[in-house]
C-alpha cells in the first residue's frame, strides 16, 4: 500500500529546492510571480479549459471557472488596480468572505505587482484598523456586507486612498472615495503586462498575534512559491486529477499557500464552500465534488467526530484519498477516528505563518505515529533546542523548542517595520518557532505547547494582549487579564479575568455586554467565552499583572514561582 509512494529516505536523499525551481522552469534571476503561475502558466500547460475552481455558498449558488477565466480574471483586476494609480508594492487588503472575487484579486493585486495583505472578515473594526495602520494600506477590496467597519476607522487612516466594493451596490450609495468594481460588468483584459517580480520582491503581508505589542505583518516574497508547490506535491499529495479542499479561510495562512498558491501552481482543481461549520453540509459537499484530497483542521474534525459515526454513513465519501490537517494539535483519538469512518488517517502537518508553508509532516509514504506531528519536510534542518543553552537536545524524547535553520524559500523576509522583533527570532542561527515538543529516536515531533501566552483557539491565535487591551476600553473595566480556559472542541478558548472601575456592579447582562464589546471590535474568535470579575488580580510588587498563575488555575496546573506576588 505505502509502495505508491517514494519512502522518507529517497525524499530526503539529494534534495535540493532546485527541485521545484526545475518544475516550475525558472531560472534564478528570472521574473517570477506567484499569479502568473497559477494561472498563465497553467494555461501555457494545456489546461485552460480546466476547472481551478467550484465555488458553493451557504444559500446554494455555486458557480465555476476554468484557469483561463481565472487568468483574464486576475488581468482584469490587475489592469483596474493599475489604472486606478495604484502602483507595485502598495498594500492591497483583501477584506472579503470567501467569494470567488477574493481568489481571484489574490492573482490580480499578484499580477500587477502590489502586496496582497489578506485579513479576515470576520475582524471587528479594531481588529481590522490595527492591521490597516501598521501597513499603512493603500487600498482595501472588500464586499457591502462589510463595509460599514471599514467606514467607521476610514478617516483614521490617511493612507488608505481606494476603498474597492466588488458587489452590488448602488452607485448613490457610495461615499467619496469609494470604488464599486464589478467584475462580471468589467471587459476582460486578454493581454495583460505582468509586473516583472523577481524572487525577492516582496508578495503577501499576512499578520500574526504575539504574546506582546501589536500584531506583526510577516513578510513573504514571490520565491515561496517553491516550498508551496512542494509541499503540496509531497505532502498534500495532488496529483493533476485531483478534486482538492482546503477548508482554510484565506485570511489567515493555510487558506493562502495552501488554499491558493498550492494547488493552483500545480494547475490542480479546487474547491471553496463558503460557509460556517457544519457536518452535514461539509459531508454533502465532499460527496457532491467527489473530493479526494481534503485539508482541514482538528478543531473541525473534533467537530464531525462529535457530529457521530451514523452521519458519516449516509453520505458517499469514497472519493477521498488524502486527508491531512494543521493548526493545532490532532489528537491520537481524532486520527484514529478518522481512519475507522473515512478509512482514511488523518496526516497531521506542522507549520507556521512565518514558515509560509510545511515544516513538519506525516508523509503519505510514511508510518503514521497518531498523536505525533511526523518529520522535517526535506530540506529542512529542525532541532528541540534547549531553553537555556539553545543547542540542539540529542536525547530522543526530551522537551524543547522547536527550531529550524533558516533558508528555505517561504520562510518570512522579516515583521513589516519590526526588523527588531525579526531578530528576537533568531538564536544561534536558529529560527526559534515559538513551540516546545520532543523528537522521538526514529525523528517524530510530538508536539508539547507554545512556549508563550498566545491563545489557539481552534487553531487560530489570539493575542492576550490585544484583547486586555481592547478590554480596557469597555467603561466598566478597571483592569484585565486575559488567558485561556480549557475547551472540549477548540482546544482552548479566551477567559477574561476583570476588576471593575468604582460604581459599576457585576452580573450576567455585563458580562455578556463585555463579550459583545470584544466580539465586535475584535473578532468572534477573540471574544471571551467566560468573564470572572474579581476583587484584585494577582500581580507582582511591581504592579506586573501575572497571568500565569490564572492560567495554572484555569487548567489545573502548578502555580511555579510566585515569590514576586503582591498580593497572595
Ligand atoms: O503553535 C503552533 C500551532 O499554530 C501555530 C502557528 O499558527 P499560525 O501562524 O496561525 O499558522 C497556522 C497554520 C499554519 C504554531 O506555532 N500549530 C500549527 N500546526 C500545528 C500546531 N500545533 C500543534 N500541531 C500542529 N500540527
Amino acid at each position: 500500500m505505502l509502495s505508491e509512494h517514494p519512502s522518507y529516505e529517497e525524499l530526503t536523499r539529494d534534495f535540493s529546492w532546485s527541485i521545484a525551481e526545475k518544475e516550475l522552469e525558472y531560472t534564478p534571476g528570472d521574473i517570477i510571480n506567484i499569479g502568473w503561475h497559477c494561472s498563465d502558466r497553467i494555461c501555457q500547460k494545456g489546461k485552460a479549459d480546466k476547472i481551478a475552481l467550484y465555488y458553493e455558498e451557504f444559500g446554494g449558488t455555486r458557480k465555476q471557472y476554468t484557469f483561463n477565466d481565472i487568468r483574464l480574471a486576475g488581468n482584469t483586476i490587475g489592469a483596474f488596480l493599475r489604472s486606478q494609480g495604484i502602483a507595485e508594492g502598495d498594500r492591497v487588503c483583501l477584506f472579503m468572505d470567501r467569494i470567488p472575487e477574493l481568489y481571484l484579486s489574490f492573482l490580480g493585486i499578484l499580477k500587477m505587482g502590489a502586496i496582497v495583505q489578506p485579513l479576515f472578515s470576520a475582524f471587528g473594526d479594531e481588529s481590522l484598523f490595527v492591521r490597516l495602520e501598521n501597513a499603512e494600506t493603500r487600498a482595501v477590496i472588500t464586499q457591502k456586507k462589510h463595509l460599514s467597519k471599514v467606514r467607521k476607522i476610514r478617516a483614521s487612516l490617511p493612507g488608505l486612498e481606494y476603498v474597492i466594493i466588488v458587489d452590488s451596490i448602488k452607485p448613490s450609495e457610495l461615499k467619496p472615495g469609494e470604488i464599486l468594481f464589478s467584475l462580471e460588468n468589467a471587459e476582460p483584459v486578454e493581454k495583460f503586462e505582468i509586473a516583472p517580480t523577481r524572487a525577492e520582491t516582496h508578495s503577501l503581508l499576512h499578520y500574526t498575534s504575539g504574546t506582546t505589542g501589536q500584531p506583526k505583518g510577516v513578510k513573504h516574497v514571490h520565491y515561496s512559491i517553491m516550498s508551496q508547490y512542494l509541499t503540496t506535491k509531497w505532502v498534500l499529495d495532488l496529483r493533476d486529477d485531483d478534486i482538492y479542499w482546503c477548508t482554510a479561510d484565506p485570511g489567515w495562512v493555510t487558506g493562502t499557500s495552501y488554499g491558493i498558491i498550492g494547488p493552483w501552481s500545480l494547475g490542480v482543481t479546487q474547491c471553496v464552500l463558503d460557509t460556517g461549520f457544519s457536518a452535514q453540509a461539509w459531508y454533502r459537499f465532499i460527496e457532491n465534488y467527489k473530493i479526494t484530497v481534503w485539508y482541514s483542521a482538528p478543531t473541525a474534525i473534533r467537530s464531525l467526530m462529535k457530529a457521530g459515526d451514523e452521519l458519516v454513513k449516509e453520505f458517499d465519501l469514497s472519493s477521498l484519498r488524502h486527508l491531512a490537517s494543521v493548526g493545532e494539535p490532532l489528537n491520537s483519538e481524532a486520527v484514529i477516528w478518522s481512519g475507522r469512518v473515512f478509512g482514511k488517517q488523518f496526516h497531521d502537518t506542522f507549520w507556521q505563518t512565518e514558515t509560509g508553508s510545511i515544516m513538519i509532516t506525516n508523509f503519505p509514504g510514511m508510518k503514521i505515529k497518531p498523536g505525533s506531528m511526523g518529520k522535517t519536510f526535506p530540506g529542512i534542518t529542525g532541532a528541540v533546542l534547549d531553553p537555556v543553552t539553545y543547542t540542539p537536545i540529542e536525547e530522543p524524547g526530551n522537551a524543547g523548542l522547536i527550531a529550524f535553520r533558516p533558508g528555505w524559500p517561504a520562510m518570512m523576509r522579516t515583521y513589516w517595520r519590526n526588523e527588531e522583533k525579526y531578530r528576537e527570532k533568531f538564536v544561534n542561527g536558529w529560527y526559534l518557532s515559538g513551540d516546545r515538543s520532543s523528537i522521538d529516536n526514529e525523528g517524530y515531533y510530538w508536539f508539547i505547547g507554545r512556549d508563550d501566552d498566545v491563545i489557539n483557539t481552534g487553531g487560530h491565535l489570539v493575542s492576550p494582549f490585544e484583547v486586555e487591551s481592547a478590554l480596557l476600553e469597555h467603561p466598566a473595566v478597571g483592569e484585565s487579564a486575559v488567558t485561556s480556559k480549557p475547551d472540549e472542541i477548540n482546544m482552548e478558548v479566551v477567559k477574561a479575568f476583570i476588576t471593575l472601575k468604582p460604581g459599576f456592579t457585576t452580573g450576567p447582562d455585563l458580562e455578556l455586554e463585555i463579550m459583545n464589546f470584544i466580539r465586535k471590535k475584535l473578532s468572534p474568535l477573540a471574544m471571551p467565552q467566560a468573564v470572572e470579575f474579581m476583587e484584585s488580580l494577582p500581580k507582582t510588587r511591581s504592579g506586573k499583572i501575572m497571568r500565569r498563575v490564572l492560567h495554572a488555575r484555569e487548567w489545573g496546573e502548578e502555580i511555579g514561582d510566585i515569590s514576586t506576588l503582591e498580593n497572595d
